[in-house]
């Protein structure tokens, strides 16, 4: 038996899979990572430049949907494990054009099912999200509950999570499935709420607030749903699903000013904007089932805010550069506001 393990991590240019590769290298002094990822506009790989001399650490760029890509990868490095991050994430962009997503978060995710069932592995993670469920008004949503997606980023994460427990149930494949709420922390991408509203703090831009910015998000540091994520991998049940919760849920107004507080800025930046079509209300998760296990975030919802803004402000340029052109021009586009 090798005592080296490999993982294969597809989507590990990205926010979350950047993020849980630095974590596998910091708690593993024997590890391989292998990560598959198409470098999409979301995909970056300066968020793994440290990483570009270790010989354990394999960058290869292409599509989850590419069966021979994912084939070749099987033969040549004989994962232990799969950990699949690679989607389409953004909420706003499925509702602009969801074809990318229906062909990642679904047809990849067969893909890459399809390879697990002809050459075998221990565990293959799939990563879904607490979107799946829908809005809840009150109270929270168990593994249980009935899925209930409700724009099409979610709707397609949805058949991704479900193919995955087909997989298991059908053929036994070793698969278990996480649903975590929104992440934050280093090197998310520049679109979602929270590297927006304080990058474009930082620079004296409006901060769009949606609707009346009383939606309700429950925040997850990402480093704490990363060591979920590995703790569910080593603890977790086959065919099971497990909800990951941050245990700190806001109003979108309330995490707006607090922004504005730790950026030193006044609330006159708050620019009300026309709502998110489909809006989901309030996400809210039940994660008794993996605590149960012995997981336990680490990570106060304070001290991590006040990190995370502390790494935007230490890391101009690599937002910078992010937020320039394309970025823009889609906003523009699609939502015909002033940024
Ligand atoms: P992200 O958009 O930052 O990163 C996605 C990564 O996947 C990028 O590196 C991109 O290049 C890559 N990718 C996209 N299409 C691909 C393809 N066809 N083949 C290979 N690579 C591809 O996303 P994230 O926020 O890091 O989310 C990672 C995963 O976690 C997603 O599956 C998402 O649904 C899930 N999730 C995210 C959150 C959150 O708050 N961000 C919460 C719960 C679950
Ligand atoms: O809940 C988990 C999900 O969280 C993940 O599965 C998705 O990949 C991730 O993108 C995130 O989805 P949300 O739609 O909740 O995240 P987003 O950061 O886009 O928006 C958070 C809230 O803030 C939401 O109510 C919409 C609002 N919002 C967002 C943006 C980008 C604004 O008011 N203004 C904005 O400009």
């Amino acid at each position: 038996m090798r005592n080296k393990k490999t993982y294969l991590v597809t989507g590990g240019a990205g926010f979350i899979g950047s993020n849980y590769i630095h974590y596998l290298f910091e708690n593993y002094q024997q590890v391989k990572v292998v990560n598959l990822d198409k470098l999409t506009y979301a995909g970056n790989p300066e968020n793994l430049a440290d990483l570009k001399d270790n010989p354990d650490y394999i960058f290869v760029k292409g599509d989850i949907c590419d069966a021979k890509i994912v084939n070749d990868i099987f033969v040549k490095f004989k994962p232990d494990f799969l950990i699949n991050f690679a989607a389409e994430s953004h909420v706003d962009r499925s509702i602009g054009d969801a074809e990318d997503f229906i062909r990642t978060d679904m047809y990849g995710v067969y893909v890459l099912l399809e390879a697990t069932r002809k050459y075998g592995l221990e565990r293959f993670i799939q990563i879904s999200t607490d979107e799946v469920y829908g809005s809840i008004d009150s109270g929270s949503f168990t593994e249980e509950s009935p899925l209930k997606p409700g724009n099409p980023y979610s709707a397609s994460k949805a058949g991704g999570d479900r193919l995955a427990y087909s997989y298991f149930n059908t053929y036994k494949l070793p698969v278990i499935i996480t649903r975590a709420s929104n992440n934050y922390g280093p090197f998310q991408y520049p679109e979602k709420l929270i590297p927006l509203f304080v990058t474009n703090a930082m620079e004296d831009k409006p901060l769009p607030l949606y609707g009346d910015g009383k939606n309700v998000r429950d925040w997850l540091y990402v480093k704490d749903h990363c060591k979920a994520i590995e703790f569910a991998l080593k603890n977790g049940k086959l065919g099971e699903v497990y909800n990951i919760a941050g245990g700190s849920e806001m109003e979108n107004i309330e995490i707006t000013k607090l922004i504005l507080r730790l950026t030193g800025k006044t609330e006159s930046l708050i620019k009300p904007v026309a709502d998110r079509i489909g809006h989901d209300r309030r996400y809210s998760l039940n994660a008794s089932k993996l605590k149960t296990l012995g997981w336990n975030q680490e990570h106060a919802f304070k001290t991590a805010m006040q990190e995370t803004v502390d790494w935007y402000k230490k890391n101009r340029q690599w937002w910078e550069v992010l937020k320039s052109g394309e970025y823009l021009e889609y906003y523009k586009k699609h939502y015909k506001m002033e940024l």
